[in-house]
C-alpha cells in the first residue's frame, strides 16, 4: 500500500549514510569517485545511468552524484512514478523533454498558454532547429482533434494551470486525443503550477511530467531546479546519457540538498497555500475594487469543471484583475507591506507581479492578448503566512488605489 504524501516527504528515497550513518543525506561534494580496481569499475559501469534508480553507481558528477540521486528518489516517491531525472533549472527540464522525444519529419504541437520562457523556445530556438511546430489553444477539444488528424506530432507540451492565467485544460481527454490519433507521440506536461500534491498526471496519460522544482518542490526560493518524471526508468536512463553526459544540464549537489531538504514539508506546505489561496480568492471576489478573479477552485473560474476532476486542492496560484493598467501601478506602488513584487512562485512567502509587463514582458502583444495577459491582470503566488495578515495587508492596499 502507497503511503501518504506526508510520510513519503519525509522518508521517500532517503537513507542512512552507509559510512557514517548520518540520518540526513549529505552534501556529496565530489565531482568524481575513485576505484580500487578496473574490476570495481567494470562492476559500477553496469548501473552508472541509473537504469535501476535505487541502485545508481557513480563515476563523475555531471552524470549522476548520490545528493542528486537521493532527491531524484524522494521526488520518485512523492510523484508516484518509477523514476526522475533532475537538471539545473526547470527551463532545462522542459526544452529537454521536448527535444529528447522530438522525432524527425513530424512537428511539436503546443498549448499557446505557456511559461514566457517555454514560448520562447519554440517561437525562437526551434525555428533555428529546422523544427516545424504549433500553437493551439488546448480549451477547444474539436480544433486539437482536428490538428492531430491532419499533422504527425511527436511532441504535445502543454501546462495546466497555464501560468499566469489560471486555465485549465483537460488533461485526460487531451492525452487521449493525442495517443489515439498517434500512438507513438508523447505528451510532455508541465506541472509546476499545481504541484504533485494536486495534480498527479502521469495517471492521466501524460508521458513525461515536468516540473520547476524551483518552485513548489523546493518551497523556499533559494534554489533553482528542475525535474522529468515517467514510468519508464530505461528511457530516463537514456536522457542521463544524453542529456546531463552529454548535454551537460546537471544541478548542484548543493542546490539537490536544499530541494530535497525543502521537499520534505511540501504536503504540509502546498495544504496551507491552497486554503489560504481558496480564501484570499473569494475575499477578492468580493472587493470592490477587483474586477475579475481566476482561481480554479471557485465556482466562477470557467474551467472550475475540468478543475474539479484533475486537482484537489486547488493550489496557491491565483490571478485577477483591476479596473485598469494605472489602478495597477497605482495598487504596486508602495502600498503592499507584507507581500512583495516579485517574479517567482510557489515559494512559501506571499509574492506578486505584473505579468504583462513582468513575467511575460516579450511576448507577442497579440499572444498576450489571445491568452488573456491583459494590461489588468496580476499575479499571486500564496504563501504559508497567517491568513488575517495576507487579507490585511491586500485589502489596506486595494482601499487605497
Ligand atoms: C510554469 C513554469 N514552468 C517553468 C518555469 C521555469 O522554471 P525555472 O525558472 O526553474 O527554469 C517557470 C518559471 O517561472 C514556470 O512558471
Amino acid at each position: 500500500m502507497q503511503r501518504g504524501i506526508n510520510t513519503r516527504g519525509i522518508h521517500g528515497g532517503e537513507k542512512s549514510d552507509p559510512v557514517t550513518r548520518a540520518l540526513k543525506t549529505p552534501i556529496y561534494a565530489s565531482n568524481t569517485f575513485s576505484y580500487s580496481s578496473m574490476e570495481e569499475f567494470f562492476e559500477d559501469a553496469a548501473n552508472a545511468y541509473g537504469i535501476n534508480p535505487e541502485e545508481t553507481t557513480y563515476f563523475y558528477t555531471r552524470t549522476a552524484n548520490p545528493t542528486t540521486n537521493a532527491l531524484e528518489l524522494k521526488l520518485a516517491s512523492i510523484i508516484g512514478c518509477k523514476g526522475t531525472l533532475t537538471t539545473s533549472s526547470g527551463m532545462a527540464a522542459i526544452t529537454f523533454a521536448i527535444l529528447a522525444n522530438y522525432q524527425a519529419g513530424t512537428k511539436i504541437l503546443a498549448s499557446d498558454s505557456v511559461y514566457r520562457s517555454t514560448n520562447q523556445f519554440t517561437s525562437e530556438i526551434l525555428p533555428k532547429l529546422g523544427i516545424p511546430y504549433d500553437y493551439l489553444d488546448f480549451r477547444d477539444l474539436n480544433t486539437l482533434e482536428e490538428q492531430l488528424q491532419d499533422n504527425t506530432y511527436s511532441v504535445v507540451h502543454f501546462e495546466s494551470p497555464a501560468n499566469p492565467t489560471m486555465r485549465c485544460y483537460d488533461i485526460k481527454a487531451i492525452c487521449d486525443l493525442v495517443h489515439e490519433y498517434n500512438a507513438e507521440s508523447n505528451v510532455t506536461f508541465d506541472n509546476t503550477f499545481a504541484s504533485p500534491i494536486c495534480q498527479q498526471p502521469l495517471e492521466l496519460g501524460v508521458d513525461f511530467e515536468i516540473h520547476s522544482s524551483s518552485k513548489y518542490l523546493n518551497g523556499h526560493g533559494d534554489a533553482l531546479g528542475g525535474v522529468i518524471a515517467c514510468n519508464d526508468t530505461e528511457i530516463l536512463s537514456e536522457f542521463r546519457r544524453q542529456f546531463c553526459e552529454t548535454l551537460g544540464q546537471t544541478p548542484s549537489s548543493f542546490n539537490s540538498y536544499l530541494i530535497l531538504r525543502g521537499l520534505k514539508t511540501i504536503g504540509l506546505r502546498v495544504k496551507k497555500q491552497s486554503e489560504n489561496a481558496l480564501t484570499i480568492a473569494k475575499f477578492l471576489e468580493g472587493h470592490q475594487k477587483v474586477t475579475r478573479v481566476y482561481y480554479p477552485g471557485l465556482p466562477s473560474h470557467p474551467q472550475f469543471e475540468i478543475a474539479k476532476k484533475q486537482m484537489t486542492p486547488f493550489g496557491g496560484m491565483l490571478a485577477f484583475e483591476l479596473k485598469s493598467q494605472d489602478h495597477i501601478t497605482s495598487f504596486l506602488n508602495n502600498k503592499l507591506q507584507l507581500i512583495k513584487l516579485a517574479m517567482d512562485l510557489g515559494d512559501i512567502q506571499t509574492l506578486i507581479e505584473f505579468p504583462y509587463i513582468m513575467t511575460h514582458y516579450d511576448l507577442e502583444y497579440d499572444l498576450k492578448i489571445q491568452t488573456g495577459i491583459t494590461e489588468q491582470l496580476l499575479r499571486l503566488s500564496i504563501g504559508i503566512e497567517d491568513i488575517k495578515d495576507l487579507i490585511t495587508d491586500l485589502d489596506q492596499a486595494l482601499n487605497q488605489i
